[in-house]
């Protein structure tokens, strides 16, 4: 689902950038570990600060991004064109991912999956595209702060089957990855790491 005007601004804000910098990238790094080379995949990459980190903080020798909204392509390409081939982005859906099986040594979330009506579909695909081995970071958005009136005034969220820690460390399971890591901020928000099973 594609974000309405206050939260695309919100997203493409400064704000947004450090918090993701100094909050969400230190903390999946202190859970999952750097990754030190290897192919890295960002599903829903809004303009890019997240594969810049993946390639700069996280170690990644190349990355793929992809997101729904054109626009944040558009914003993703311009920051990231000198980094040459080793970015590459397109503009798609997390629940139908247009790569081969066992492609990715990690695959990040940064807050995309609470966005998608059926988000299982993309813990699939997540699964599917990352080799046997391979890392899954997320860091998710939870029911209750989705379901809060002040939230679903300003926000456009889908509102059913929305998840909790619990429930999204289960879809991950289910999705045929080893849950690692959980923390969580109150019912707000949880950062998860997880591993594909070696022998899938
Ligand atoms: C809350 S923003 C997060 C953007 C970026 N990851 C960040 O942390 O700044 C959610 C992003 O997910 C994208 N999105 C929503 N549904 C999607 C889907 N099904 N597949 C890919 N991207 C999606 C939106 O367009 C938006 O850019």
């Amino acid at each position: 689902m594609l974000l309405n005007r206050f939260e695309f601004a919100l997203m493409n804000n400064p704000v947004r950038a450090a918090v993701q910098h100094h909050v969400e990238a230190r903390r999946l790094l202190r859970m999952g570990g750097a990754m030190n080379g290897g192919r890295a995949l960002e599903v829903g990459c809004g303009r890019g600060v997240g594969a810049g980190l993946i390639l700069d903080v996280f170690g990644a020798h190349s990355v793929d991004g992809f997101d729904l909204d054109p626009r944040m392509v558009a914003r993703a390409r311009r920051r990231l064109g000198r980094r040459g081939s080793n970015a590459r982005l397109w503009v798609g859906d997390a629940t139908t991912i247009p790569v081969e099986n066992d492609t990715y040594d990690a695959v990040f979330d940064f807050g995309i999956i609470h966005h998608i009506p059926q988000w299982r579909f993309s813990l699939r695909e997540i699964a599917r595209v990352l080799k046997p081995g391979g890392r899954f970071y997320a860091e998710e958005v939870l029911g209750a702060f989705i379901r809060h009136p002040v939230v679903r005034r300003l926000f456009d969220h889908p509102q059913a089957d929305r998840f909790d820690a619990a429930e999204f460390r289960k879809g991950i399971e289910e999705a045929g990855l080893a849950p690692q890591a959980t923390e969580k901020l109150g019912g707000a928000f949880a950062w998860f790491t997880a591993e594909k099973h070696r022998s899938a």
